[in-house]
């Protein structure tokens, strides 16, 4: 039978995941059709913090400023409170989200951009919008069923939800961006580890004015200790802002051997109740729904021309607000690879590199997000409340920190401690930017791997040695003010050198040419296209003022060398072949 649509890429599901996998395909103007189940986007705020790294994908895709628009701001975002209810006693706050000084400098010298509060509800839409609008055709109430493969492409079959009838899509690629309980990766046989339904979780979401409770210490999250606040769920009860201050969400726990309770409006009140703490508050409830913590992820992501993203892969628990980034991450690595195998430039060989660099982040995000979720228990042990006992014995333990006693004092140190603990999840700057690949895409310049000289996951450490993400310095260009990630990206390879690196600006013309590669020059130094008026890019790059990085369209350094010496042309010929697959 004739397959009634054909298209390059065909993108199951509409998540931060499929729409950005849509968004950068169109922006590199390769054809593709996006197919998702439901007449609609995400209609329940769901994933929020949105992070740096997340950021320069966005600006890169030319939608930072629609996000900025519509997110709340990184000063609104990070007084993380721990109380027994909103309006009961407060037992610590912790600066979070790049919100404490030390934490926010090294947020302003690692990027241009700043991190922010975007729900997914507001998320989807604009990143659908641009990929429409740059060509993604997108088809609504329509669900993926199966799909066969074979040499030269992908059939999938699919399911008009309205016409209630079956068609095939002809793609030459394939990719399953369907969340959590991907039929796609089922289909695909991705190998899993770990487990899904570790623990069982309600969101609630609802309107009510809460600024009386929250304005003074305004936050994205406030984790309430409550009775019944460690049955299953992340940690505590948690109340997530989504609109200032106005709009909420609530997390708590049901015993998943036990099953969900039944989500009645009296049910989802009870609950709203209880964690705010003042029944005078007016309160609407919007949406209640049950979700389970999972702690699982793919170990390939990919098989034959069937590639998955986001969620699809990496099921993990929001602690850490690490979801929606890897999903979009995931896309914009797998983007630019699929656009040069399918023009011709690379060698299939290049998309293995997609599982090969992001499996191991996303291994690494369902471990950290779970891991998270246990660092929680100190607060509540501080406070002798992780034992099974009556709500007023938990009262009095809580009470008992004001005293004037030893074991009092011992007790407000043990709180200190285990809130300040907690900046694994909310000040986590190295899990969200550490991100050094290896694979067949990344050329080793023999240097040995320096590591890390402070804790990874809570410092990011800036690095131009092959794999790791380039390193950001603001940049002058008359009277412009780039970073040096605006240099790269725009779904080109970039060589940056600077004063007497002219012969790897010639090699990079001439091998441009030769691979039928678009690579962008940039030379960096007095009297030349960009400035380096603070030294910050002297003192990160690494290499000499010849020498050069070969960055990659997703701004990630492929190759580096120190000066100019040798034979570059050869140098980074030998470079462009491995990393093309076109040995
Ligand atoms: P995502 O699940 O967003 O998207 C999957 C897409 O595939 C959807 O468009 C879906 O309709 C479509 N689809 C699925 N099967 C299909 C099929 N067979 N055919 C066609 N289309 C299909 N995270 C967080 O950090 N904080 C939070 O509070 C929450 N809350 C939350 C609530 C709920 C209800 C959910 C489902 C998820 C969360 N999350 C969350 C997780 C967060 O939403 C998640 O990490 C990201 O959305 C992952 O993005 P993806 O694009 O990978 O999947």
């Amino acid at each position: 039978t004739v397959p009634t649509v054909e298209t390059d890429v065909l993108i199951v599901g509409s998540g931060p995941a499929g729409a950005s996998a849509a968004l950068a395909l169109s922006t590199y103007g390769v054809p593709n059709v996006m197919v998702t189940r439901y007449s609609r986007l995400a209609d329940t705020p769901r994933a929020h913090i949105t992070n740096q790294r997340t950021m320069e994908v966005l600006r890169d895709l030319g939608v930072e400023e629609d996000v900025i628009a519509q997110a709340t701001p990184q000063h609104l975002m990070g007084n993380t409170v721990f109380c027994t209810a909103l309006a009961g006693e407060e037992l610590g706050r912790l600066r979070s989200w790049g919100n404490e000084p030390l934490v926010q400098a090294a947020h302003e010298l690692a990027s241009p951009t700043r991190m922010c509060d975007m729900p997914q509800h507001l998320m989807e839409p604009v990143l659908v919008n641009a990929a429409i609008a740059r060509g993604s055709r997108l088809r609504f109430g329509t669900e993926y069923l199966s799909h066969e493969q074979d040499a030269d492409g992908v059939t999938a079959t699919v399911r008009d939800r309205l016409r209630g009838d079956t068609y095939t899509i002809r793609a030459k690629y394939l990719i399953g961006a369907d969340g959590g309980r991907s039929k796609v990766a089922e289909d695909a046989g991705l190998p899993m580890g770990g487990q899904m339904g570790v623990a069982g979780s309600i969101n609630i979401v609802f309107d009510a004015d809460l600024t009386k409770y929250v304005a003074h210490r305004p936050a994205t999250l406030y984790w309430v200790l409550a009775p019944g606040a460690t049955v299953g769920g992340i940690g505590a009860g948690l109340v997530r802002c989504v609109r200032t201050w106005n709009e909420w969400l609530i997390v708590w726990g049901y015993d998943v051997d036990a099953g969900p309770p039944d989500l009645t409006e009296e049910y989802a009140l009870s609950v709203v109740r209880k964690l705010i703490g003042d029944d005078e508050i007016p309160v609407t409830i919007k949406s209640s729904s049950a979700w389970t913590v999972n702690e699982m992820y793919a170990e390939t992501y990919s098989s034959g021309r069937v590639f998955c993203a986001g969620d699809a892969c990496h099921r993990h628990p929001p602690s850490n607000g690490l979801g929606s980034n890897t999903s979009i991450q995931d896309s914009y690595n797998l983007a630019w690879k699929l656009k040069l195998v399918l023009d011709g430039t690379a060698s299939p060989s290049l998309l293995d590199t997609y599982s090969d660099e992001r499996a191991p982040v996303g291994k690494q995000v369902v471990t950290r997000a779970n891991q998270s979720i246990g660092e929680t228990a100190p607060v509540f042990e501080a406070l002798g409340g992780l034992s099974p006992q009556t709500p007023e014995q938990l009262w009095r333990n809580i009470a008992a920190r004001k005293d004037a006693t030893t074991e009092a004092e011992e007790q407000r140190a043990r709180l200190r401690e285990a809130i300040a603990f907690k900046a694994y999840e909310f000040n986590a700057h190295g899990v969200d930017l550490n991100q050094r690949y290896t694979s067949a895409a990344i050329v080793p310049d023999g240097t040995e791997d320096p590591g890390f000289a402070r804790d990874p996951e809570l410092h990011f450490q800036p690095s131009t040695r092959p794999g790791a993400k380039l390193p950001h310095a603001w940049l002058s260009a008359g009277t412009r003010n780039p970073s040096t990630l605006d240099l790269g990206g725009n779904g080109r390879f970039t060589l940056i050198t600077g004063i007497g690196g002219e012969p790897w600006t010639e090699a990079a013309r001439i091998l441009g040419k030769e691979f039928g590669l678009e690579i962008a020059t940039a030379v960096i130094g007095p009297g030349q296209e960009y400035e380096d008026p603070y030294g910050d890019w002297a003192r990160l790059r690494e290499i000499g003022d010849s020498g050069a990085l070969l960055v990659r369209p997703d701004n990630h350094v492929a190759f580096r060398r120190q000066d100019a010496t040798g034979d570059v042309t050869a140098a980074l010929r030998d470079a462009l072949r491995q990393i093309l697959g076109r040995g």
